[in-house]
């Protein structure tokens, strides 16, 4: 169903404006899209809801914010119920059970939309990014209304638009971009912490990796845009960032002034509202000795680390195209630890890479024990078509990859347990996030290792810096008392 006709000038992924012209185009698509939304709101006699689902990394929860803040600011009344007017599915394609994920939710909204044909159902994120999920959706999912892609998510005034005014589908996804469209709104779901892209796209190409392809090249934003944007947040009431990139420690990489990633902290660090600072993803072959020793004087950047290894085999290292070997990851643990002491580490690790063995994954298994994480996920390999990964022959069943990712499981939790127990009866500094999930007379608060702790305290008290003792260790999280 059309809501209405509008003027609109669409334009193709071969026509580029500049950032600033781009802005201030889809700030005028804004104002259409009220218009519409305005009629639609008259005509039905309520305003129109929309539900953004996020899947996938903290990438696409910042984008989705984007998102809710397009959708805020023309007039759409948000909700967490996929029952809304107006849904967006911002997927991930990192493995093939995201996409299975997102096919499964789609039959659901498909019976929602047969019983109200006015209803839109919009996708984005990286899983549109692959030719073939397209194709996919068009044969079989031909209910979707939009399709927009990872490089053009600035454009979503426009794409409202144009699907809020089309009985067609409408599919904008570009292969690639240089843009980066700043000033976009943004709806933050949290009132005192907030992630910030520092970068975008990935050049690490690891064998097993679909992001460089959906993602994109490597691209740094300005740090004058960063800073401007953290100050705003502060001035907002944020005091906890977290700077987003698939491999932050290569920032500033193609910008025309020398900035490294210790120097962009540095800045950050400058900013009095902020009191803490952190950052997603570090890649172990970029880091540098600069940001160790910056992390062991700093007094706002977190005292936690993720460094995904992916495996404990050098063999297999070379294989995924990481650029370090199993001795290399331990010597550089082993400096970290050495200038951070109090540093929690946590890492992401792959079972069942091709042409991996049961010796492989002893060495993964023994390196958790050598490095003792406080935390670490791990993943049973995907073959993600299109990475030169998915054209390896297979070397064990799904029953041996199994068997060994429950060993390495095992071992993570028991490791992890111990590990975390050092905290046992200290006294840290927890930023209340908001009330416990499952019990709403405690609030569930993060230390500067990005530990959880649950504990008993007035819910009006979110987004404060309290003291909490850890009394009892529950694996991954703590029971605490607020002194
Ligand atoms: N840029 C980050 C992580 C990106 S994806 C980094 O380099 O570490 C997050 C995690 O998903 C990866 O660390 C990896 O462990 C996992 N992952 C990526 N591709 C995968 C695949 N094809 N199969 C299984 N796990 C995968
Ligand atoms: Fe993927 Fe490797 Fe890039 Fe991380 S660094 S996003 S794992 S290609
Ligand atoms: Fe997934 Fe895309 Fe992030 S593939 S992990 S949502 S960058």
């Amino acid at each position: 169903m059309k809501w209405k006709d509008v003027d609109y000038k669409p334009y193709t992924s071969t026509e580029r404006f500049s950032s600033e012209e781009e802005a201030v185009r889809q700030e005028d698509f804004i104002q259409k899209a009220q218009i519409l939304v305005r009629e639609y709101a008259e005509k039905k006699g309520h305003v129109p809801s929309a539900c953004v689902v996020t899947f996938g990394c903290q990438m696409n929860a910042r984008d989705s914010e984007k998102l809710c803040g397009i959708l805020s600011r023309t007039g759409f009344m948000l909700t967490e119920d996929e029952e809304a007017d107006l849904v967006v599915y911002n997927t991930c394609s990192v493995r093939d059970n995201a996409n299975q994920r997102v096919y499964g939710r789609l039959g659901h909204l498909h019976a929602m939309k047969d019983k109200d044909p006015s209803k839109k159902i919009a996708l984005c994120g990286c899983m549109v990014q692959e030719a073939a999920v397209i194709d996919k959706i068009k044969r079989s999912y031909s209910f979707v209304d939009l399709i927009f892609g990872t490089h053009n998510i600035y454009k979503f005034p426009e794409l409202l638009v144009m699907m809020l005014s089309s009985d067609k589908m409408v599919v904008d996804v570009w292969d690639k971009t240089d843009a980066i469209v700043e000033d976009l709104p943004i709806e933050r779901k949290f009132s005192f912490k907030s992630g910030v892209n520092i970068m975008f796209g990935c050049d690490k190409f690891c064998t097993y990796c679909i992001v460089p392809y959906v993602r994109g090249r490597e691209r740094s934003r300005e740090p004058k845009e960063i800073i401007r944007e953290i100050e705003k947040l502060a001035a907002d009431g944020v005091s906890e960032v977290m700077l987003l990139g698939q491999n932050v420690d290569s920032y500033g990489k193609g910008l025309p002034d020398k900035i490294t990633f210790p120097g962009l902290l540095k800045e950050v660090e400058k900013i009095n509202e902020i009191k803490r600072i952190r950052f997603m993803t570090s890649h172990p072959r970029d880091l540098s000795d600069e940001l160790i020793e910056l992390m062991a004087v700093s007094e706002k950047i977190c005292r936690h680390l993720h460094l995904p290894v992916q495996s404990g085999s050098s063999r297999i290292l070379k294989a995924m195209n990481r650029g370090y070997t199993r001795e290399g990851y331990l010597d550089l643990v082993r400096r970290l630890k050495e200038s951070v002491p109090d540093l929690a580490l946590t890492t992401d690790i792959i079972v069942g890479f091709p042409g991996e063995t049961f010796e492989d994954i002893d060495e993964t298994i023994s390196l958790v024990k050598e490095v003792e994480y406080d935390n670490a996920f791990t993943f049973i390999y995907s073959p993600r078509s299109g990475t030169p990964a998915a054209e390896m022959p297979r070397s064990m069943s799904d029953e041996e990859i199994k068997e060994g990712f429950d060993r390495l499981l095992r071992c993570v939790q028991e490791t992890a347990k111990k590990r975390v127990a050092r905290y046992d009866g200290g006294v840290y500094e927890a930023l209340i996030e908001g009330v416990n999930d499952h019990d709403d007379s405690m609030v569930t608060g993060r230390l500067s290792n990005n530990l959880l702790v649950h504990f008993k305290a007035d819910s009006s008290l979110t987004g404060k810096y309290v003291n909490v003792k850890l009394l009892e260790n529950k694996g991954f999280y703590y029971i605490g008392e607020m002194l």
